[in-house]
């Protein structure tokens, strides 16, 4: 079984279109410990089974993991006759790289099953999605290109968070076009947030939270703004939309304040269902 780890980007910077149809980025991954758990076995054929939050998750190469599993066994110079079994915790289409997470495990799994070495994974991680590099890494860490080139970034304050799970999901390419349609982002220097993270303070991390792709979930699904302007009112240090949405991530002072953050939230009746996180977290690795 193979684990990874679930992201909620602390800062994201949205540029110019490029013209292979991706957006050039500048974003700060932060890995949070709600973890999706990918099973690799040796079947008779691929398949994909999915159990827990799997509503709109497909069960054929349209799935980000079966991609995964074929990619691997291309490099192997073996055929991809393997079963993968994903336990899923994090939200389906939610902003947290689900899909993902998915995919970086089942890199792990059958790179472990196939005899193919971890130093290649990056780059098969990068060819799966702008998305799929990170949870192999973990922590938290500044992508640029369109997301996929990957540098750590120092800190290891303890966060707390809060994620309010909408009852809908956001594509991410509706997500990128709609910022496009509204004229793009207006994206701050991302410096501040990096010195509030050495600095390792909450309160500073929490004003230095910025997401480009905010302004575009909010135009999709203007009811998100109530949610966060809830969570603010309830203590919570920021509230922003997760990625490209619909997923909220509030940034509490401590574990004890998530927690009572999150009951009153899923009282009040904004969101679907709260989850209790805390990050930095680890890679993919396997339990
Ligand atoms: O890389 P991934 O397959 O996750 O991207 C999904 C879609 O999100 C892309 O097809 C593109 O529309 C959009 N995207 C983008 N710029 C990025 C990452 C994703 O426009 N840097």
């Amino acid at each position: 079984m193979v684990r990874a780890p679930a992201k909620v980007n602390l800062h994201l910077g949205v540029g110019a279109l490029r013209p292979d149809g991706f957006h050039e980025l500048v974003t700060v991954f932060h890995a949070v410990d709600l973890y999706d758990v990918v099973t690799a076995t040796p079947a008779p054929e691929l398949s994909v089974a999915v159990r827990g939050e799997a509503e709109g998750v497909p069960l054929d190469s349209r799935n980000l993991a079966w991609r995964a599993a074929a990619l691997v066994a291309d490099r192997a110079g073996v055929v991809p006759n393997v079963r993968l079994e994903i336990a899923k915790a994090i939200p389906v289409a939610g902003g947290m790289a689900g899909g993902s997470a998915d995919a970086a495990a089942t890199l792990v799994g059958c790179a472990t099953l196939w005899d193919v070495p971890r130093s290649v994974l990056p780059e098969l991680a990068a060819q799966l999605g702008s998305d799929v590099a990170f949870p192999l890494l973990g922590g938290t860490a500044l992508g640029t290109g369109r997301g996929e080139i990957l540098t750590s970034v120092p800190g290891d304050a303890t966060l707390h968070w809060v994620f309010a799970v909408a009852d809908h999901g956001i594509s991410t390419p509706a997500a990128y076009g709609e910022l496009d349609r509204l004229g793009g982002g207006a994206t701050p220097a991302v410096e501040p947030l990096l010195a509030a993270l050495r600095a390792g303070d909450p309160k500073l991390i929490a004003a230095r939270l910025y997401n480009d792709l905010e302004r575009a979930a909010l135009s999709l699904a203007p009811a998100l703004r109530h949610t966060l302007d809830t969570g603010r009112d309830l203590g919570a240090l920021a509230g922003i939309v997760s990625g490209s949405g619909p997923t909220c991530a509030f940034l509490c002072p401590d574990a004890l304040a998530a927690s009572r953050i999150a009951g009153a939230l899923a009282s009040a009746g904004v969101c679907r269902a709260t989850r209790v996180a805390s990050g930095p977290a680890p890679g993919a690795a396997i339990v």
